[in-house]
Order: C-alpha cells, then sequence, then structure tokens
C-alpha cells in the first residue's frame, strides 16, 4: 500500500484538517468560497473583493473596499534592491522560478513584524503580498523581453492593471477591452482557492511550523509548479498543440493515454475531489466560448479540446474512472487569447491562488491551538539490521 499520512491540525482531529475558508461537494460539483457559490463570485466579484472574502471571511463594504484599494496601490512597487535580482536571472529563467525566489527575497525588505497576523499589519502585508505577486510577474516578463517595468494605474483594478503592466510600453499604454478585462478578472476568481490541495497543503505545512507568510506562499508556489498540478494548464496547451500538429485524431490520442506503458495522461482531466464536472471547467469552457466570439478570433486548439473532451467523455475508460475535465483543461485557452506566453500560465495560477494562500496561512497561524503538521507513515523498509564494516560489506 502507498504510505498512508494523517494530518493533526491541532484540533485533535488526524486524517484532515478543519478549514472555514473553501466548501467543496466532489459529487455534486459544488465549490463555494466561505459559503458563497463560486459561479455568483465569478460573474459578479472582482478579484480583489473575492481575496477579502477569502483573508478576512465577509465580502468588503465600501469602506473596506476602498481602504484595500489604497494599500493595493502603496504596495505593488517592488524595493529598488529587489529589482536587482532580476538582473542576476538567466534570460530563459521560468516564470516560476522567478516567482518563488522574489516572493521569499519580499520578507527582507519588510519593514514590520512579519508572523504575525495583528489586524492592522497584516492587511498591510497581505496588500502588499497580493499586489506585489503581481508586479514580480509582470516585471520578470518585461525584464525577458528587455522592456522597461510599467508602474501600475490608479483608475485601473487588478487585473486591467495586470495587462497594463504586462503589455503597455512607454509610448503607448495597453487599454484592455472590457471583455478581455473581465475573462482575466474571472480567471483569478476561479483560481482564488481550492480547498487543501496539493500547494495551499503546503502552505500549511510550512505555516503549522511558525514560519511567516512570505515562507509559506513561496513554498506553496514551488508545489503548484508540478505538472499534475498547477502546471497542467501549460500541459493541456502542449497536448492540444501536439495533437493539431501532428494530425493524430482525438480518440488516436486517447487510444495513447489508455495504453498505460504510454506514461501519457490526458492533461486537463480528473480530479482526486471532483468525481463529476469541476464546477470551474463549465465556466471557462463558456467563458473561452464568449471571449473569443467578443475578440472575433478563432483558436484551434479550442476545437481540438471539444473533440477531445467529446470523445473522452463518450469513452468507458474515462468514464468509469469518473474522470471529466478540471479547471486546467479549458483555462490556457482564455490565456492564449488574451496574450499570456505559454512559460506564464502557471504564474497566472499562482497569482489568482495567492490569497486562498495567505487566508490559509493566516487561518493556521490565528489558531492558538495549531500544532506544528507530523504526518505518519507505513514504515515499508528493512527490519533491524545489524552494522557491518566496510571491509566485510
Ligand atoms: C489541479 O486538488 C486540487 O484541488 C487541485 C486543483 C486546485 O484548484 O488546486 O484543482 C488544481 O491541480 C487540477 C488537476 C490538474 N492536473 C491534471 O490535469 C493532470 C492530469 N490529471 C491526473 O494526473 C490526475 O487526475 C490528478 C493528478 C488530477 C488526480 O490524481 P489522483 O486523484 O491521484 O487520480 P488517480 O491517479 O488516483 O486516478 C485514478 C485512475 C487511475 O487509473 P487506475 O490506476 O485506477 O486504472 O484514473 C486514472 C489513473 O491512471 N487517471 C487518468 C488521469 N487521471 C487519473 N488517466 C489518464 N489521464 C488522466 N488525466
Amino acid at each position: 500500500t502507498t504510505g498512508l499520512i494523517t494530518l493533526d491540525d491541532g484540533y485533535g482531529n488526524t486524517g484532515s484538517c478543519q478549514s472555514a475558508i473553501t466548501f467543496i461537494d466532489g459529487e455534486k460539483g459544488i465549490l463555494r468560497y466561505r459559503g458563497i457559490p463560486i459561479e455568483d463570485l465569478a460573474e459578479r466579484s472582482s478579484f480583489i473583493e473575492t481575496a477579502e472574502l477569502l483573508i478576512f471571511g465577509e465580502l468588503p463594504d465600501e469602506e473596506e473596499r476602498t481602504e484595500f484599494r489604497h494599500l493595493l496601490s502603496e504596495n505593488a512597487a517592488l524595493h529598488r534592491d529587489m529589482r536587482k535580482h532580476f538582473d542576476g536571472f538567466p534570460a530563459d529563467a521560468h516564470p516560476m522560478a522567478i516567482l518563488s525566489a522574489m516572493i521569499n527575497a519580499l520578507q527582507t525588505h519588510e519593514l514590520h513584524d512579519i508572523e504575525t497576523t495583528d489586524a492592522a499589519h497584516f492587511k498591510y502585508a497581505a496588500a502588499g503580498l497580493i499586489a506585489k505577486t503581481r508586479t514580480i510577474a509582470a516585471a520578470s516578463y518585461k525584464s525577458h523581453i528587455g522592456q522597461p517595468i510599467a508602474y501600475p494605474r490608479y483608475d485601473l483594478n487588478y487585473a486591467e492593471n495586470f495587462l497594463h503592466m504586462m503589455f503597455s510600453v512607454p509610448y503607448r499604454d495597453y487599454e484592455p477591452t472590457p471583455e478581455v478585462a473581465h475573462a482575466l478578472n474571472m480567471f483569478l476568481v476561479l483560481h482564488a482557492d481550492h480547498e487543501q490541495n496539493c500547494s495551499t497543503s503546503t502552505v500549511r505545512m510550512v505555516a503549522s511550523s511558525g514560519a511567516n507568510m512570505y515562507s509559506s506562499v513561496s513554498a506553496g508556489v514551488n508545489a503548484l509548479w508540478g505538472r499534475l498540478h498547477g502546471g497542467a494548464n501549460m500541459a493541456v496547451i502542449e497536448m492540444l498543440e501536439h495533437i493539431r500538429t501532428t494530425g493524430i485524431t482525438p480518440e488516436a490520442y486517447l487510444a495513447r493515454v489508455k495504453d498505460r506503458s504510454s506514461g501519457v495522461k490526458l492533461m486537463g482531466f480528473g480530479h482526486r475531489v471532483y468525481r463529476n464536472f469541476d464546477p470551474r471547467a463549465r465556466i471557462l469552457k463558456d467563458a473561452a466560448d464568449k471571449l473569443l466570439d467578443a475578440m472575433h478570433v478563432t483558436d484551434p486548439l479550442l476545437d481540438i479540446a471539444r473533440e477531445v473532451e467529446q470523445a473522452a467523455l463518450a469513452d468507458d475508460y474515462f468514464a468509469s474512472r469518473r474522470l471529466y475535465p478540471n479547471v486546467d483543461f479549458y483555462s490556457g485557452i482564455i490565456l492564449r487569447a488574451i496574450g499570456i506566453p505559454l512559460d506564464m500560465f502557471t504564474v497566472m495560477f499562482a497569482i489568482g491562488r495567492t490569497p486562498g494562500w495567505i487566508a490559509h496561512w493566516k487561518e493556521v497561524t490565528d489558531n492558538p491551538r495549531q500544532r506544528i503538521y507530523r504526518p505518519r507513515q507505513v514504515y515499508v523498509g528493512n527490519p533491524l539490521s545489524q552494522w557491518v564494516p566496510r571491509s566485510e560489506r
């Protein structure tokens, strides 16, 4: 059997941990942030309003929203010395490596106590990390293409500002259409949290030792990078491109997936919790359709994705294993249409997930009875053995 692990959450419960942040019903395909259905938030809330909901537990009123907006703007710039790190990364450094390194480095420039969640400071630090994660991502892209960094504008919301910081040039500001800005906002809302997934559990694990928010979130970025987790959104596009360029039919590709010796997985399909459709996949599929229509563009990969999905859902191998599209299956189509480079797709997931990671760091850190996570295992190694001198080995 695989090594069994139990998480002791300090409440005396082992085997799982308690959290009040996100609710998932995998059988019914339900996802709620602090009790509010993801469908409502995706359509009607801004990413930052959603971030405040996750972190502070309630949707903000006007005053709270305005205060947090100021904090985001005041904290978006990187310390001058932080920008020197970009000069040290190779031109082809992976943006996820840069993001993880820079988030960890941020703490060296933090002026306040970074291990407490006392109200005044924590709000400042949370807004700072959410703002700076966006700045680091955009600055790494600008650094990669040799363009000057664009600073955020106060008149733009978070998603609009990200697009401005990515695509504006000194002689012309990039003005996203409402459809593009709405699609990116929805993408970020849908990625903002997802209960005890691999990267969030990593953040909680690190937080349980008493580590600060930056160290915990940086660890979460690294866990998210894996192809089975956040890295899947890039792998889906690579898979669809492979189908397109080789001309292999979706059915032939699925045959390779079903041949276990190939080691090929249907990327963007399957989920440990959802045994039915991932509600985010439904929303993203519809959003991809609407965005491409609004932009009057077509993407052959979207057509291929639809064909692959249709073939897989009709195939007993996938149906019998209850494998359905997950959040990563259609999200890349939206990012491609917006013009985000492929190697930044998982960075976009990380930007979206940052508020959730902050909320979970706070939940662990605020718990006076929190104990350090110390998973156990089933030992399957050697029995008691004698030490033997090297000359006799
Ligand atoms: C995310 O946890 C979260 O909430 C994550 C996430 C979030 O918001 O944080 O939702 C984001 O990470 C989504 C998942 C993105 N990853 C992928 O799309 C990669 C492809 N998916 C698989 O690797 C897999 O489905 C996982 C990793 C998502 C889930 O892995 P599990 O739960 O360990 O599934 P499993 O390996 O136990 O699968 C059960 C069966 C196996 O077959 P049998 O051994 O029973 O015959 O289904 C098969 C698997 O081989 N299977 C797949 C498959 N996923 C599972 N076969 C082919 N293609 C796949 N994608």
